[in-house]
């Protein structure tokens, strides 16, 4: 008997990759991708880097792995000293993990051990509609991806949700554009009012929505609103930065668009930029002080790792010494300003939208009324095989418009990408979609 690989890609035959380098991919025919979503939107100083490549070498020659609980690392101090001036968190603590869903588990469990220690037992979590925050259970329960959560169903529940700020299609129309923020705060409290104030300890949402609804940047009003809002009742604000941390919207954090300063934040992906599975959960001061005083109960074996937060501190110093988030700003003004100008008259391109290198292409089957393709058509998926036929590619999500239907072309690039690569990212996509919807 042989073993063999349970693929994320059944029936499908995949290139076997044999390297990469910057914004490119190599497979083992010798075709060239460019590679414009950094697998899940997850690479951010590019393909092949041998400084960050050395630093883990370097870490995993002197120990690799120590107990968390048994020893603390320069690898590690110095990382939480470099990134702490970074993160839009107040007197910053750090909690490395390793991935998305581990961060959001454990940011979870920090918001409940946080209330128990000030003796007040509150343990719903409030998520949106349409997001998606991870696949393990507690992190899945607070999404709001029916597509995802429907299999588990009978495991999850312990979370509500309320309104997203999808503008495209704006829950509060009559409000939109102006004062929608503050109709999406007025749902919040309703939703924290009808679980009652007491109970609930948590608000997570993603500063500008990642994949899962495609790049939606919300309306300048939105977040004071609806950090108020967390304030007034003791709520705490848990911004999840998994997709847009570490550059990727053209600031250091998306929190930072908008001044928020979450209680806690969490992060993984661009951390470092895939080299190492690197998630981590930051606290507040005042939130890690009251549950430290308490004890916290919580522990993964591969957690606080000296190789993660060698890789993480590596990507970081790039990330600064290439000054590779203004790059993303200004890459991202060129890949908008080309995605508009090539697919804003497309019948089928509903909306165009982003910041920084996120950006999304909604295809609808109806431009006036918004419909959506039935899902049994998979343009996005479709388009997705195309782009990649030609060499570039592209993630896709899907979903968005009414939980089952809804196609998305999402663009995550390397923040390397040079302005000859973003117009080749444009050509690309443009084609793809014409040759898929012209049938
Ligand atoms: C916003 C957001 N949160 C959490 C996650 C989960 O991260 P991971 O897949 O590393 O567990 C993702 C993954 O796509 C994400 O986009």
């Amino acid at each position: 008997m042989t073993g063999s690989v349970f693929s994320r890609a059944a029936g499908r035959d995949l290139p076997v990759v044999a390297g990469g380098r910057g914004t490119e991919l190599f497979d083992t025919a010798g075709r060239r991708y460019l590679d414009a979503a950094g697998g899940a939107i997850v690479v951010g100083i590019g393909h092949g880097s041998a400084e960050v490549a050395d630093a883990i070498a370097a870490q995993a020659r002197r120990v690799a792995y120590v107990h968390g609980s048994a020893f603390a690392s320069t690898a590690l101090e110095e990382y939480a000293e470099t990134l702490g001036p970074l993160l839009p968190v107040d007197d910053p603590y750090i909690y490395p993990v390793s991935g998305g869903s581990e961060a959001v588990e454990t940011a979870l469990k920090v918001a409940r051990a946080y209330h128990l220690a000030r003796g007040e037992d509150r343990s719903v979590v409030i998520g949106r509609t349409g997001a998606y925050h991870g696949n393990t259970r507690g992190a899945l329960s607070v999404s709001g991806r029916d597509g995802l959560r429907a299999p588990y169903l009978p495991w999850l529940g312990s979370a509500a949700h309320t309104t997203s700020p999808y503008e495209y299609r704006c829950p509060f129309p009559e409000s939109h554009p102006n004062g929608c923020g503050a109709r999406h705060a007025e749902a919040l409290e309703q939703e924290i009012v009808a679980q009652g104030p007491q109970t609930v300890a948590a608000f997570i949402a993603e500063p500008i929505a990642g994949a899962a609804l495609g790049a939606c940047v919300p309306p300048d009003d939105y977040w004071p609103a609806i950090s108020e809002v967390c304030r007034r009742y003791g709520v705490l604000l848990i911004a999840d930065e998994v997709m847009t941390g570490f550059g990727r919207t053209g600031r250091w954090f998306g929190s930072d668009h908008w001044g928020v300063r979450p209680d806690l934040l969490v992060a993984a992906k661009g951390a470092a930029s895939g080299y190492w599975p690197l998630g981590l959960t930051v606290c507040s001061g005042e939130v890690h002080d009251t549950v430290q005083r308490a004890g916290f109960v919580h522990g993964f074996t591969y957690s606080h790792h000296a190789v993660g937060a060698a890789a993480g501190l590596a990507v970081l110093n790039v990330l600064s010494r290439d000054g590779l988030v203004e790059a993303a700003a200004a890459r991202g003004d060129q890949l908008g300003e080309e995605l508009r100008g090539a697919l804003s008259e497309h019948p089928h391109v509903g909306d165009i939208r982003g910041r920084g290198l996120l950006w999304a292409v909604e295809l609808v089957a109806d431009r006036e009324t918004k419909a959506p393709f039935p899902r049994s058509e998979r343009v996005a998926e479709r388009i997705v095989a195309a782009a990649k036929e030609r060499g570039v590619l592209l993630y896709h999500s899907t979903g968005c418009a009414n939980g089952s239907e809804g196609d998305l072309l999402v663009f995550g690039p390397p923040l390397v990408i040079t302005p000859a690569q973003v117009t080749e990212v444009t050509a690309g996509c443009a084609t793809a979609i014409h040759e898929i919807l012209a049938r």
